[in-house]
């Protein structure tokens, strides 16, 4: 199992290294055991992505083994344009998606010097490994990028309430315990991991899209130390969102 600490990707300078190929290959074992809430969080992703017809790509930005973009695309004939900076994800991705290539581009490269005009874009479990400057910067072009009648959907790891931590928590020391990993071993991490002050606050970055053109965001989905939601932006002339 790949430990916490891995998994968030945390490098002193800049906040994130670069996924290996050892990180590519266990990727997908260990996401759904460390993340719960991961099956349900793509799902809830796809089911909102269905509601916007008219927008026929999607981005997702840290794309990894591109498990969205199978998902997204098992359900709808659609464009994907999947953008990360490791080469091992994009690769693995690459693999997955072979039967749907025609469907699919994959940009090996930092989500920061990304096109980021589209119709529908996505995030899940990234933008938390951007530097919090990098990430305003991010959020801010994202919201002026999207073309009206779009949406952004993100879900990503934030500094859980409450309840989420003691939920989230439990979830962990029972994939531990599947895995074989001491209690006293993952209580540690566990302790770092949701004290980490690196992780991103949900109101500051509805505060930093509040003067930007999409419409208040609004949470979807709350589970095990995630957080999903998405912001529209309304099409020029449309009295309401569009769907
Ligand atoms: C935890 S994984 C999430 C992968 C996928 N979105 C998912 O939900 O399974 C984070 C991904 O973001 C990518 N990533 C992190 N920082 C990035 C950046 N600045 N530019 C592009 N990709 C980045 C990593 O390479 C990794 O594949």
């Amino acid at each position: 199992m790949q430990r916490i600490e891995e998994l968030g990707q945390r490098a002193k300078g800049e906040k994130y290294v670069c996924y290996t190929v050892e990180d590519a290959r266990k990727y997908d074992d260990d996401i759904a055991g460390l993340v719960p809430g991961y099956p349900s969080m793509l799902e809830a992703i796809v089911d909102q992505i269905a509601q916007f017809p008219a927008q026929p790509a999607v981005l997702d930005l840290g794309s990894g083994t591109g498990n969205l973009a199978r998902l997204i695309l098992n359900r709808s004939p659609r464009r994907v344009r999947l953008v990360d900076s490791s080469p091992a994800m994009c690769m693995r991705a690459q693999a997955k998606l072979l039967r749907l290539a025609s469907q699919v581009e994959i940009q090996c490269l930092d989500l920061h010097e990304a096109d980021l005009r589209e119709g529908i874009v996505v995030s899940t479990l990234t933008l938390h490994e951007c530097l919090p400057e990098r990430r305003q910067l991010l959020l801010r072009r994202l919201a002026h990028r999207l073309v009206p009648g779009g949406a952004l959907i993100v879900g990503d790891y934030y500094q859980p309430s409450e309840w989420n931590r003691r939920a989230y928590a439990e979830l962990i020391r029972k994939h531990a315990a599947r895995c074989g990993i001491a209690p006293h071993e993952i209580e540690l991490e566990i302790r770092e991991h949701l004290a980490d002050p690196t992780l991103p606050r949900i109101g500051d970055d509805f505060a930093i899209l509040a003067p930007t053109p999409l419409v208040p965001p609004r949470i979807l989905f709350e589970s095990s130390g995630i957080v999903l939601w998405m912001a529209q932006r309304e099409c020029p002339g449309h009295v309401g969102l569009s769907p």
